[in-house]
């Protein structure tokens, strides 16, 4: 289907990947009345069916690969759910056929590939959005609107410290916590401080006691497009007092502080009499995802759904209406570029602005695509991609 084509009954998904994460969006999909599942792939069969059966949804019809589903069940659109590895090979398939894709974090497992998909959802003309499930969180929200009460913003510190024994792909990667969980606050950065990261200085390491291959912690400092710094905190390895998944914020204003724990309602202090804003929301998100107006001295705002409910909704809705989502790919794709630009800068212990990452990951992309995705990508005039 197109964007704005009306349909007047429940979108039908193919879910491709029934692993941890898949279980969780075969009940988010179930939950939800405007979309209705009509087939999983997983490359491992008894993955999927035993993932349907947990679900009560053993009628539903399951294959190895989206090839082999896509043409007998006449899906609307696919959820890819693949690990990141993945999502460059399953999303490009998709969209070649015609149908819009809503895929999981990481956009894809290289910034090239990344460059790659965004080219292809112009090239043949279809939506693809990333859920960053972590940005549909209304206290998050109301952070935001509490940072645009402190006049300038000069700082804005995360810190993220957990200790999850995952076993699977994330014990082995190379950069387990920038390139699969770190994602997650970069994005929330973007949106906290609606601005673009210019340049980063990043250091990654893997604490004596890490059961990680890969580096488990972090520290970046970045710098974005309106002066802000951006430093981030992160260890995966870190047992006791953990913090939240959101990881927990502070920002540092001319006028004054605001507090977020991750998981309660944020907190702010002015300066009395310079309290600024809130100035609005440039219209950052889609119209049915606007935030609440209230204020959490107020009492709790009215909760948008949270999580992947929350991207699925707001997918559905720009299927139905055309309207421009928050993780279109498009804009998504500069949280997976702080990623890059970071490993990048912890490899060569330098000082690396996100630019010259974008730069060589587009040379790549233009190098690997061929067909209409290779035409899409010699149009772009800039590198940040056309929305
Ligand atoms: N938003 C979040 O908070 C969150 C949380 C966890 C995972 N994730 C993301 O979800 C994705 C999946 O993670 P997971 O934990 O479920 O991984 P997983 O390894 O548990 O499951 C992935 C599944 O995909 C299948 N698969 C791989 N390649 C495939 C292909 N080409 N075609 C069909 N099936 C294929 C595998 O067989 C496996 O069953 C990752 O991108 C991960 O980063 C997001």
């Amino acid at each position: 289907m197109t964007e704005s084509e009306p349909v007047n009954r429940p979108l039908r998904a193919l879910q491709v990947g029934a692993g941890g994460m898949g279980r969780g969006w075969l009940r988010t999909i179930q939950a939800y009345d405007e979309v209705e599942l009509v087939g999983v792939a997983d490359l491992n069969v008894a993955t999927a069916k035993a993932a349907l059966d947990d679900a009560g949804l053993s009628t539903v019809p399951v294959a190895e690969t989206l090839e082999q589903l896509a043409d007998e069940v006449a899906a609307d659109f696919v959820v890819d759910v693949t690990i990141p590895e993945a999502h460059h090979a399953v999303t490009l398939e998709a969209l070649r056929r015609g149908l819009p894709v809503i895929g999981e974090k990481p956009l894809a497992a290289t910034l090239a590939e990344a460059l790659e998909l965004v080219a292809a959802s112009q090239a043949y003309d279809r939506l693809f959005m990333v859920s960053q499930s972590r940005r549909y969180n209304s206290q998050q929200f109301e952070f935001r609107r509490q940072i645009q009460r402190l006049g300038r913003l000069g700082i804005l510190a995360a810190e993220f410290f957990k200790a999850p024994h995952f076993g699977g792909f994330r014990d082995a990667m190379d950069h387990p916590l920038v390139l699969d969980m770190a994602i997650h606050a970069f994005d929330s950065a973007r949106f906290l401080v609606d601005a673009e990261p210019v340049a980063v200085y990043c250091e990654e390491y893997n604490p004596a006691w890490s059961w990680y291959a890969g580096d488990a912690a972090t520290t970046a400092i970045f710098e974005m497009s309106d002066g802000v710094r951006y430093v981030y905190t992160g260890s995966w390895c870190s047992e006791g007092l953990e913090t939240s998944w959101n990881a927990t914020w502070r920002a540092s204003g001319e006028h004054g502080t605001a507090l977020w724990d991750g998981d309660s309602l944020p907190t702010f202090e002015v300066v009395e009499g310079r309290e600024t804003g809130p100035e609005g929301d440039h219209n950052l998100v889609s119209e049915w995802f606007r935030p609440h107006t209230g204020s959490a001295r107020l009492g709790p705002p009215p909760p948008p759904h949270q999580g992947i409910a929350g991207s699925l909704r707001e997918f559905v809705h720009s299927l139905r209406t055309g309207s421009t989502p928050m993780g279109a790919a498009s804009d998504n794709v500069m949280s997976l570029a702080m990623v890059h630009a970071a490993i990048e800068s912890s490899r060569s212990r330098q000082r690396v602005l996100v630019a010259d990452v974008m730069e060589k990951a587009y040379a790549q992309a233009r190098e690997r695509a061929t067909g209409p995705v290779a035409d899409a990508l010699a149009r772009w005039t800039s590198l940040t991609p056309p929305g």
